[in-house]
């Protein structure tokens, strides 16, 4: 168990939040979650906050859950309710946590956290919404940043949009904290849609997912369910587990093919705001200087027998 990787998941579930956090919670032996933050994304902080506490409780994960930001840094939010439902899980309902949570203010939190490691360990975080809780934390706690393993985080493109035909949600929704955390200088692994939309499940598998018996398969058949009514999916053979593919990449970076490039981030508010510019012209700089490796190709067959396996493995063990 000593090589498990430190995590902190910052995240807005959301329902492809909540299914990443399922893979997550399949595999303790490659995963230490120290904490679960929340931040401003698919829906209000307090709806996404308490989706997370009942996630957390419901694949009985025993951690902490702190509040983080309300707001993106300079933006009004812009929930994504035709997606994620009203509560944000596709309108399916999960068991009240008991549990408190452990603070409101996921940013001081997180600092602490990553401070008070033992001496020459690293954790690794996963951001799965907006990057406004990782922005602020880099901002205002760079000591931080020696301390980070790596940031593997769902968000971006390098070729088209899914908010706008430039921009994808979680860029869009904070395009300046974007820019931070391209930027910062911290080991980046963006999981754009260029993989993510490629990563999924069928129809007919999550058809067989809403009729199991099994507590999690079932839930997660129901969510992804919500998902293919929208108007995202209307046309789509598959549906997209967005957020899955960070942990699906740290368990599995074989599945991957990625280039390390600079990431630039449109801020202007025009037309492309939120567009992630992958300069993708590697006769220009030598790659060993970029951090931030963008994820280009999919093995998405793999990707679904994996992200499958995971599901009913939470089912099983839900019910010892
Ligand atoms: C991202 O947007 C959100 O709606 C999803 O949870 C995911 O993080 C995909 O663009
Ligand atoms: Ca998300």
């Amino acid at each position: 168990m000593e090589n498990r990787r430190k995590i902190i998941m910052d995240c807005d579930p959301g329902i492809d939040d909540a299914i990443a956090l399922c893979l997550a919670a399949a595999h303790p032996e490659a995963f230490e979650l120290l904490a679960i933050t929340t931040v401003t994304g698919n829906q209000s902080i307090e709806k996404i906050t308490a989706n997370a506490r009942n996630l957390a409780e419901f694949y009985r994960l025993d951690v902490p859950v702190a509040k983080g930001s309300p707001v993106p840094l300079l933006r009004s939010p812009l929930p994504a309710a035709d997606v994620h439902g009203k509560n944000g899980l596709g309108e399916v309902e999960l068991p009240q946590a008991k549990k408190e949570l452990v603070s409101e203010n996921a940013v001081a939190f997180m600092r602490d956290l990553i401070m008070n490691l033992p001496e020459g360990e690293k954790v690794t975080l996963v951001p799965t919404g907006p990057l406004t809780n990782i922005a602020l934390l880099f901002r205002v706690f760079p000591e931080v940043k020696e301390r980070i393993e790596e940031v593997v985080l769902m968000g971006g493109s390098a070729s088209y949009g899914n908010v706008t035909p430039t921009a994808e949600f979680n860029i869009y929704e904070d395009p300046e904290a974007a820019q931070i955390v391209y930027n910062e200088g911290v080991p980046t692994v963006m999981c754009g849609l260029d993989v993510t939309r490629k990563c999924g499940l069928t129809r007919n598998q999550i058809a067989k997912l809403a009729q199991s018996k099994g507590e999690v398969s079932r839930r997660i058949g129901d969510m992804l369910g919500f998902y293919l009514e929208g108007k995202s999916y209307k046309h789509a053979p598959m549906c997209a587990i967005h957020d899955a593919v960070t942990f699906m990449y740290l368990l599995h970076p074989e599945l991957f093919k990625g280039e390390r490039m600079p990431v630039t981030v449109e801020c202007s508010g025009g037309v492309n705001r939120g567009m992630t510019i992958c300069d993708r012209r590697w006769w220009l700089y030598d790659k060993e200087d970029c951090p931030v490796c963008v994820l280009l190709d999919a093995d998405e067959l793999k990707f679904q027998e994996y992200m499958i396996e995971a599901i009913y493995e939470m089912d099983e063990r839900l019910k010892s």
